[in-house]
C-alpha cells in the first residue's frame, strides 16, 4: 500500500482534499447575506452548486496533478466521477425535481438576504437609486418574514393544497421596515378588517357624551375626573395638578404636536409588562403609577366606583382599536438628537419662553390667585386654566414621575410647549428639560408599595 502510494498517488488524500473544500465552499456561500445566522436556512440549490464545483475541482486538480496521480484506471474513474458529479448536480438544480415547499422557501431566504445585503451597503448616490434599494430592502424583509411564517405552518400543517384551505389558514400581513424585520405576532391575519391593520390604525374615538347609556354616566363621571381631577378627588391629589396637565383635553387627543399624552387606545395597551414593577400591568396599576408620582397623591383604589368610572371611560375612548395593536400615537417620542443637554442656555430658554406661564419659580401661574373659587374666573373655554401649572417645588409632580425624566419632558416641551405653540427646537427642549429637571421637587418614597 505504501509503495502503491508512492508509485501512483494517494486517491484517498485526494477525495479528502476535494469535500473538504466543497464544505468550505457550502458554508461561504453564506458570507454574502444579510443575516448570516438568522439568515442561514439549509438551501438545496446551494448544495447542487457546491456539488457542481466539487466536480469541476476533481476534474481540473486531478489534470493539472497527472504526474502524482499516475494510477490510469483510477484517473478514468476519478475524472468520470467529476463530470457524473456535474451532470447530476446540473439536473437537480435546473429541474429542482427534489425541492419540496419548504426546500424552496429556505432557498429563497438567503437568496434575499443578499438582496437585503447589497441594497442596504452599497454606495447609493443617487436618491432615486436609493428610493428603490429601499423599496428593495422593504419586500425582501416581509416576504423573509411571510416565509418564516409559512415555513412553520407548513411543517405544523401540512402543505395547504385546496383554496379552501387556503381561506383556514391565511399569511398574516407582514410590514417589512428598512429597519428590521417587524416579528410575526405584530402581524394581523389578513382576512380581518382592513382598518384593523397594524399600520393603519384611524384615529376616530368616540366623544364621551356618545357613549351607549348603560355606560354613559360612568364615561362621563371618568372625563370629569381626568379633566379637573383636584377639584372631583381632592382627597387624592397631593399637589396643585390635574391629569389634564400633561394629557391635555381628557386624552382624546393624537399625542404629537400639542396634544400632550394621549389616552386614545389605553385600553387596548393594557395589561402590559413594564420594567419598573417587574410585573404585568393593568390599567388600574397604570392610573395609580400617574397619580402617585405625578400627582403626588394616593392611589385610587382599583375597586372604587372612580377608578371603575376612569377605566369605562378609557375603554368606551379606546373603541374599535384592536387589543395590543401598535398605537403610534400613544406616550412620548424619544427627540432624536446627539445634543448633549446643556442647563445653563436651559436656564435662559426657561426665562424667555416658559416664566411668563410657568412663573419664575417654577412654581406655576396658579398662585397668582386664591386657588379654587377664583381660579374659576380664570379659565379659558373648555374650562381650563391657560397659565402654566407648576413644574418644580413643592406643587408639582413628584421625582418618581415619568415627567421628571430629562428625555420625557423634552420629548413634551418640544411636541406641545409654549402651550398652543410649540417652537422649540429639540437640542432647546433638551436643554431647558435639564434646566427643569434639575430643579427641587417632592420626593416620591412609595417605591415599596406592590405596584
Ligand atoms: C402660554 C403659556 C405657557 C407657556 C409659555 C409654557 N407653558 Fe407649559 N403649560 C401650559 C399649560 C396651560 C399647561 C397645562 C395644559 C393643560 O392643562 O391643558 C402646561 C403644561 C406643561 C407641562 C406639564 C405639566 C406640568 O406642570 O408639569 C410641562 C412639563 C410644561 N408645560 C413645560 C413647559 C416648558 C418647558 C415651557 C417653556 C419652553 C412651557 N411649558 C411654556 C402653559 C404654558
Ligand atoms: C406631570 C405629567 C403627568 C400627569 C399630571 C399625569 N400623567 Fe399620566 N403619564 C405621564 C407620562 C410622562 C406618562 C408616560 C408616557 C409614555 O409612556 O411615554 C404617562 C402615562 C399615563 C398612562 C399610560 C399611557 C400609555 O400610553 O401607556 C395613563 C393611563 C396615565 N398616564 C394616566 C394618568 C392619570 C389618570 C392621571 C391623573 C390621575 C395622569 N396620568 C396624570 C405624565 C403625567
Amino acid at each position: 500500500m505504501e509503495n502503491n502510494d508512492k508509485k501512483h498517488g494517494n486517491y484517498l488524500r485526494f477525495f479528502a482534499m476535494i469535500a473538504t473544500s466543497m464544505v468550505a465552499m457550502f458554508f461561504l456561500m453564506y458570507l454574502n447575506s444579510y443575516q448570516i445566522i438568522g439568515h442561514f436556512w439549509f438551501s438545496e440549490t446551494r448544495l447542487f452548486m457546491t456539488m457542481i464545483m466539487g466536480g469541476a475541482m476533481i476534474i481540473i486538480m486531478l489534470l493539472y496533478m497527472l504526474q502524482m496521480y499516475k494510477d490510469k484506471n483510477k484517473n478514468i474513474i476519478t475524472l468520470a466521477f467529476g463530470v457524473l458529479l456535474i451532470g447530476a448536480a446540473v439536473w437537480l438544480v435546473r429541474s429542482q425535481i427534489t425541492v419540496s415547499d419548504v426546500d424552496y422557501m429556505e432557498g429563497m431566504i438567503p437568496h434575499h438576504s443578499i438582496a437585503i445585503l447589497t441594497s442596504d451597503r452599497s454606495q447609493i448616490k443617487d436618491v432615486r437609486v436609493r428610493e428603490l434599494a429601499d423599496e428593495i430592502i422593504k419586500a425582501q424583509r416581509r416576504e423573509i418574514m411571510e416565509m418564516q411564517w409559512l415555513i412553520d405552518d407548513i411543517r405544523k400543517n401540512g402543505v395547504a393544497t385546496t383554496l379552501e384551505e387556503k381561506e383556514r389558514r391565511p399569511v398574516p400581513k407582514f410590514e417589512g421596515s428598512t429597519e428590521k424585520e417587524t416579528t410575526p405576532t405584530a402581524g394581523i391575519p389578513a382576512g380581518t378588517k382592513k382598518s384593523n391593520q397594524t399600520g393603519d390604525l384611524k384615529f376616530n374615538p368616540p366623544k364621551p357624551e356618545e357613549a351607549p347609556e348603560n355606560i354613559r354616566q360612568a364615561v362621563m363621571r371618568g372625563h370629569a375626573i381626568l379633566t379637573n381631577t383636584k377639584k372631583e378627588l381632592p382627597d387624592y391629589v397631593g399637589n396643585e395638578l390635574n391629569c389634564h396637565n400633561c394629557h391635555f383635553e381628557a386624552g382624546l387627543t393624537k399625542g404629537g404636536k400639542n396634544g400632550g399624552i394621549s389616552y386614545v387606545g389605553v385600553a387596548a395597551k393594557y395589561p402590559k409588562y413594564r420594567n419598573r414593577q417587574h410585573n404585568s400591568v393593568d390599567l388600574a396599576v397604570r392610573v395609580d403609577n400617574c397619580f402617585m408620582r405625578s400627582l403626588n397623591g394616593k392611589p385610587l383604589p382599583p375597586e372604587s366606583d372612580d377608578m371603575i368610572a376612569i377605566i369605562t371611560y378609557f375603554h368606551w375612548i379606546s373603541k374599535d382599536i384592536p387589543i395590543y395593536a401598535d398605537i403610534p400615537w400613544l406616550g412620548l417620542k424619544p427627540l432624536e438628537s446627539n445634543h448633549k443637554p446643556d442647563k445653563a442656555s436651559g436656564q435662559e430658554l426657561y426665562a424667555q419662553l416658559c416664566a411668563e406661564c410657568h412663573g419664575h419659580n417654577g412654581q406655576g401661574g396658579i398662585q397668582h390667585q386664591t386657588k379654587t373659587t377664583q381660579a374659576n374666573n380664570h379659565q379659558s373655554k373648555n374650562g381650563h386654566d391657560e397659565n402654566g401649572p407648576p413644574l418644580w417645588g413643592d406643587n408639582s409632580f413628584t421625582d418618581g414621575a415619568g415627567m421628571s425624566k430629562l428625555e420625557n419632558l423634552a420629548s413634551f416641551a418640544y411636541y406641545n410647549m409654549p402651550r398652543h405653540n410649540p417652537v422649540l427646537t429639540r437640542e432647546q427642549a433638551l436643554d431647558v428639560a435639564a434646566y427643569v429637571t434639575a430643579q427641587p421637587r417632592p420626593k416620591f418614597e412609595k417605591d415599596d408599595k406592590p405596584w
